[in-house]
Order: C-alpha cells, then structure tokens, then sequence
C-alpha cells in the first residue's frame, strides 16, 4: 500500500483525504490518504518517517508548515526555492524533494478569472497575510503575462510582510508596496486573504472595509475553501462586491500533486466538485 498524508494545524477543515482516496479508488491504484494534526516539533520525524517507510510516498503540507517543512528536505523544486513554500513532498530515489503546486493553481484561477472579467491590462491587487501561502500567491501574480500589475500586501506583523517582499521573490521593480494593517487603498481589482483566519468558523479578520468604494466589480478572493463562505466573503458579497473561494485552487493543486506523485493527469469533473460542494 502507498500511503500519504497531509499534515497541518488545525486540519479538520482539510477536504485533501476525500480528493486523492476518490481518484485512487477511480484510477484503481493501491494508495491511502489521510490526515494528521502535527506540532511544529513533529516535523522532523514526520519526514524521517517518509525516509525510514517504503510504504510512505508522499505528503501535503498546510497551514502552518508550508514554511517550516524546508529544513527537513533534501531538495526543492524551482517554485518551491522562489516562494520557499512547499506544499507537496515527493520521494524520489530516496531523496525528499519538496515542490509547490500552488503556485500554478493560483495562476491557474486566476488567469481564468482576469481573461472573463477585465479587458483592461492594468491590475491593482492588495493581498492580505505573510503567511506560508502568500510567496505563491505574488509570485503568481508578479508573472502575469501582459498585465500591468499594482500590488499592495497588509500583514497583521507589518515586519513579516516587509521580509517578504524582500525575500528575492520579485525584481525590485515589481515588489508589492508594504501597507500598515487597515490602510485599505481605493479601486482594487482583486483582494485576496492568504491569512488562516475563517478556518475557524466565524472567525473575522480585523479589517474595516465599510469606507472601500471601490467598483462593483472588485473580487474579495479567500484561498479558504472550507467553510465554503468566510465571513471576509460574507461581508464583502453584502457590500455588493464579486467573491470567489478557494475550492478550484485546493482542486488544481490537488490534481498537480497526484500527477507528481502517479504521473496520473486527473480530470476535476463533476463528480470532484460534487464531493467538495458538501
Ligand atoms: P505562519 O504565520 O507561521 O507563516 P501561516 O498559517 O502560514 O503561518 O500564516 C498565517 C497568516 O495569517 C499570517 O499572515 C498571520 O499574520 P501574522 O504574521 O501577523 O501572524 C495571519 N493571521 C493569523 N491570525 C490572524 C489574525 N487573527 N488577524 C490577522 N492575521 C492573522
């Protein structure tokens, strides 16, 4: 048996275990996913266990290891150096490789998005956390092609955020502007939560976005896809604003995962997005 597993804290919200268990039944591979609550002092021997147990393969990594997991690994893939996020482990010739799949799942959410909605080439994006997520998302959204991008980031420890940006994620000339936390700016195309809070349910980010006159059109984009509707999406559907969750980029890095680790190019059909939909 090939067993996986996604590890992070909290991990109840994590919908992981019903995705790769359903396309490991679908694709008829001998494969058991499941999910484990870690402490940060676990990691280590959580990857000692990948090394130690031929019947470990591979794992996801969440909230709020994406960043603490590097120390442990043999290698990174090149998305994973850039944003220093890792959000899938290989084994791979007995080394421990560590890749970021969300970075392709973001773009690949969010170029659909910009291609239905905006004619326009210009793009003014606040992002909101400096968490383990958050590399992926302005590493996606500084290589947009074509788009002339204006990128605000707002972190609760404004110090995390300046490390950020100067962590040699862009070129200086496309580094996010660091905002002091509230300093909400006027006519966003797109603001996006990278932060952990509304995993809990009715949990608030302490954000006062009742004086944001920005157009109807603006997007409020949580990366939180269970519960399906944060209050941040909550507040901001009542302000008249578009919003999204983050049920099709958890699919999509889901899916580039699986691929990694059974070369398996799976379809998110229907039946996928019924499973999540609960
Ligand atoms: P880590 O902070 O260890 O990288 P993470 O879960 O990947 O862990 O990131 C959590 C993100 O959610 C951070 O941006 C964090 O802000 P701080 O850097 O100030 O801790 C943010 N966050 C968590 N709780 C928050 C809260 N109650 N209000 C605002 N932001 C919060």
């Amino acid at each position: 048996m090939n067993n996986y597993f996604v590890i992070g804290n909290p991990i109840v919200h994590s919908l992981s275990p019903v995705i790769h268990n359903h396309w490991f039944r679908k694709y008829n591979i001998e494969g058991h996913y499941e999910k484990r609550k870690l402490e940060e002092e676990d990691l280590k021997n959580f990857i000692n266990d990948i090394r130690n147990n031929k019947n470990i393969n591979g794992a996801n990594i969440t909230v709020p290891f994406k960043k603490k997991i590097i120390n442990f690994l043999d290698e990174l893939s090149s998305a994973a150096q850039t944003t220093q996020s890792v959000n899938t482990i290989v084994k791979k010739n007995g080394k421990i490789i560590g890749h970021n799949t969300d970075v392709s799942a973001f773009n690949e959410t969010i170029k659909n998005y910009i291609k239905n909605k905006f004619d326009n080439k210009s793009l003014n994006s606040l992002i909101i956390g400096a968490g383990g997520v958050t590399s992926s998302v302005i590493s996606s959204l500084v290589n947009l092609n074509n788009i002339n991008n204006t990128l605000y980031i707002m972190n609760r420890t404004k110090k995390k955020a300046e490390d950020l940006v100067l962590s040699g994620l862009t070129s200086a000339s496309k580094r996010p502007n660091v905002l002091d936390w509230g300093d909400i700016p006027q006519n966003l195309d797109i603001v996006i939560n990278t932060t952990s809070v509304g995993l809990v349910k009715d949990e608030s980010l302490n954000l006062d976005f009742s004086n944001y006159k920005g157009t109807n059109n603006t997007l409020f984009y949580d990366l939180i896809y269970n519960p399906k509707e944060t209050n941040f999406l909550t507040d901001a559907k009542k302000r008249g604003n578009q919003i999204k969750n983050g049920q099709m980029m958890f699919l999509l890095q889901a899916k580039h995962a699986f691929h990694l680790w059974t070369n398996i190019d799976v379809e998110i059909d229907n039946e996928v997005l019924k499973l999540v939909d609960q």
